[in-house]
């Protein structure tokens, strides 16, 4: 099947159906796709509980990609800078990708500071109702800058970094996410059990 799409550039921009569809990839997949886009301060545990979820995803046999912070910045948005435009475009950017691989049947996670709701609003906007799960890795400012391993904290305090996250920019927690990780004093194997559990009551996963 085909369908003209009024795009912005091209009028004449053509989408072309394929038989192979989402929902045949993700029942082969024996999962329901869904991107879990983890927010919070730098140092809160995004990556940290990502990957130990995803881990524990592959030991059970499901399918996932895991999208990471800064890695992006060194292809897909190697363009960009940090204005707020660039930073709203890198976003945009990875909620496009992040939307074809659910498009493929995974389970995607990403890591993003994504201090804005607008920008996540943007992404929640790409996806189908109940496939983006905003996850909230809420860890305190206090607890973050203790753990501080990149020592960016230090340098934001010494004036060396602007506008980070938390000290002279600020962090929009989510109103409503669909995970709520209080973190500060939890294991990440707490976290990651939680998360499990949410995945299977919204029956990503068996
Ligand atoms: N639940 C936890 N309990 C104790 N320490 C943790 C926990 N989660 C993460 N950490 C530690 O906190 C530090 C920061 O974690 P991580 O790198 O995952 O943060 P992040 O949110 O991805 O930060 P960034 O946005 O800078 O990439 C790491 O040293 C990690 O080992
Ligand atoms: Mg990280």
């Amino acid at each position: 099947m085909t369908a003209i799409i009024q795009s912005q550039d091209n009028e004449n921009v053509v989408w072309h159906s394929h038989n192979i569809d989402k929902a045949y990839r993700s029942d082969q997949k024996k999962q329901k796709p869904c991107v879990m886009w983890f927010t919070g301060l730098s140092g809160a545990g995004k990556s940290t509980v990502a990957g130990a979820l995803e881990n524990r995803l592959a030991e059970l046999g499901y399918h996932t990609y895991l999208l990471d912070g800064d890695n992006v910045r060194h292809g897909l948005c190697r363009d960009l800078g940090f204005s707020s435009e660039d930073r709203r475009e890198n976003i945009r950017r990875i909620g496009e990708v992040a939307k074809l691989m659910a498009d493929a049947g995974l389970i995607v996670l990403t890591a993003f500071i994504s201090p804005h709701r607008e920008e996540r609003q943007l992404v929640r906007e790409l996806l189908p109702e109940g496939e983006f799960l905003e996850v909230f890795v809420d860890t305190p400012l206090g607890e973050c800058e203790k753990r501080d391993p990149k020592g960016l904290y230090k340098k934001a305090r010494a004036g060396e970094i602007k506008q980070f996250t938390g000290i002279d920019s600020e962090y929009q927690a989510p109103e409503h996410p669909e995970i709520h990780l209080q973190a500060g004093d939890k294991s990440v194997t707490e976290l990651v059990e939680l998360s499990l559990c949410s995945l299977k009551e919204r029956q990503i996963i068996r």
